[in-house]
């Protein structure tokens, strides 16, 4: 069937971060950040590769840009490394650094293209870690300055900003489990961090609109909860997933404060902050990859819940389940949540790793990604259908890119990149993506 279409406006676009493409580490005044650090220490990458080079997009982002136009997106994000215009995370700018995204602002503009800014893609400089980095309040006060630089440079051309991204996936992979920089493994004592997190999102939010008319959101992942089993205790860990993934950023965020029954030691929120963290947001950006199995935990066990992989669905390369059904559901469950509360959502992030590979020719079929794209986008045409109100969608992610923990083992652009080239050849869901834009922007202009 043909695919349905889509509002007038419908934002199209495709999502990147600073230190999975950018490489250019030791360039033109760069800092250190945390992820520098950890991928140096032995054990923590799985090829033991870094982003010191990753995609040079620092130096080919012309090109980049070229493979955007030709794709047809109406909105690119990306995100600034803190330290490349910030060395040291506060104090000395580094004038080349806001240069480098002058550039890239102006070239996305040239080409028709929204720039979208997220300020916090999970590269802090090291100098804050070494000061505490989001165990230390003072780090949400150094996030407001830094917004402040950037908004001042670039408030008139960004088209909206995003505070963070995904402060639940930086707390718990980062703080909590260590399997993340900066490799704290503090579990629940991790909260801290969550606070931080979000006064920083808060005074960041006020910094930005003194400088720039444009939309402020953050960018938060979900998972719908999949409960395995029907025990009383099931159910209670099924909650207990549900407020801390899913509820733990966007309750506070959303004027209704930290769910309570997590129990967390809260001596680290203080009179007002609630207020400044629950400033309005113009849009809820919403990463979105795969619904989690959730059960009682093992006696004994640290934590109030057990992940259980859920049987039943295809697996992309990194064995996440694919579930369309969940952003539906996902979404659906905002809106019943928050209701009136929800601003207008976008999804910041939905895509999927696969092994993707040139064939004898050169060229990179991933049908798989294909599928998951169509029927991800059905999913939020039928939420939009239920009354959600969905205003775009960004693919995750342009360009193969350096992924986290994994290194450069998992495949999760729209373009092939050859690592040890640096050749960019599109997928072939590069095409099919292509003419869906092409098809949805003909019937419905912006
Ligand atoms: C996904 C989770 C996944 C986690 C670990 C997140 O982006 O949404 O489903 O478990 O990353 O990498
Ligand atoms: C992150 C991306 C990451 C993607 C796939 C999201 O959690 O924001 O940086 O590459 O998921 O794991």
């Amino acid at each position: 069937a043909p695919m349905p279409r889509f509002p007038t406006g419908f934002r199209w676009g495709v999502s990147t971060s600073a230190y999975q493409i950018e490489g250019a580490a030791h360039t033109d005044g760069r800092g250190v950040s945390i992820w520098d650090t950890f991928a140096r220490t032995p054990g923590r990458i799985a090829d033991g590769s870094s982003g010191d080079v990753a995609c040079d997009h620092y130096h080919r982002y012309a090109e980049d840009i070229a493979l955007m136009a030709g794709l047809g997106i109406t909105a690119y994000r990306f995100s600034v490394s803190w330290p490349r215009v910030l060395p040291t995370g506060a104090g000395t700018v580094n004038t080349s650094g806001l240069d480098f995204y002058e550039r890239l602002v102006d070239a996305v503009l040239a080409h028709g293209i929204d720039p979208v800014a997220t300020l916090f893609h999970w590269d802090l400089p090291q100098s804050l870690e070494d000061d505490g980095g989001w165990l230390n309040r003072d780090t949400a006060y150094r996030f407001a300055e830094y917004a402040d630089l950037v908004a001042a440079r670039l408030g008139d051309r960004v088209k909206m900003w995003i505070t963070l991204n995904e402060p639940f996936i930086h707390m718990s992979l980062g703080h909590g489990m260590g399997v993340h920089a900066p490799g704290r493994a503090l579990l629940f004592d991790a909260f801290p961090v969550a606070h931080h997190q979000l006064l920083a999102h808060g005074l960041a939010v006020a910094a930005l609109r003194a400088r720039s008319g444009s939309p402020v959101a953050i960018a938060n992942n979900y998972s719908p909860v999949r409960r395995v089993g029907d025990d009383p205790a099931d159910l209670a860990a099924a909650a207990a997933y549900e407020a801390l993934h899913n509820r733990l950023f966007t309750d506070p965020l959303l004027g209704h404060g930290y769910p309570a029954e997590l129990g967390f030691d809260d001596a680290v929120v203080r009179d007002g902050d609630l207020d400044v963290i629950a400033a309005p947001i113009d849009v809820l950006g919403v990463n979105y990859y795969n619904p989690t199995g959730v059960r009682a935990p093992e006696e004994g066990s640290p934590l109030p819940f057990e992940l259980v992989p859920l049987d039943g669905y295809p697996r992309t390369a990194f064995d996440w389940p694919v579930a369309p059904d969940g952003l539906r559901d996902l979404l659906g469950w905002l809106r019943h949540r928050y209701g009136t509360d929800l601003p207008p959502v976008q999804i910041t992030e939905s895509g999927c790793a696969y092994d993707d590979q040139p064939d004898a020719q050169g060229r990179v079929h991933d049908p798989d990604r294909i599928v998951y794209l169509d029927g991800h986008l059905r999913a939020v045409h039928a939420a939009i259908a239920d009354g959600v109100d969905v205003t775009g969608y960004f693919v995750w992610s342009l360009l193969d890119n350096w992924e986290w923990a994994e290194g450069f083992t998992k495949r999760f652009g729209l373009v092939h990149v050859d690592y040890p080239t640096g050749r960019r050849t599109p997928k072939s869901s590069y095409a099919w993506l292509r003419d869906v834009i092409a098809t949805a922007r003909r019937e419905t202009p912006r």
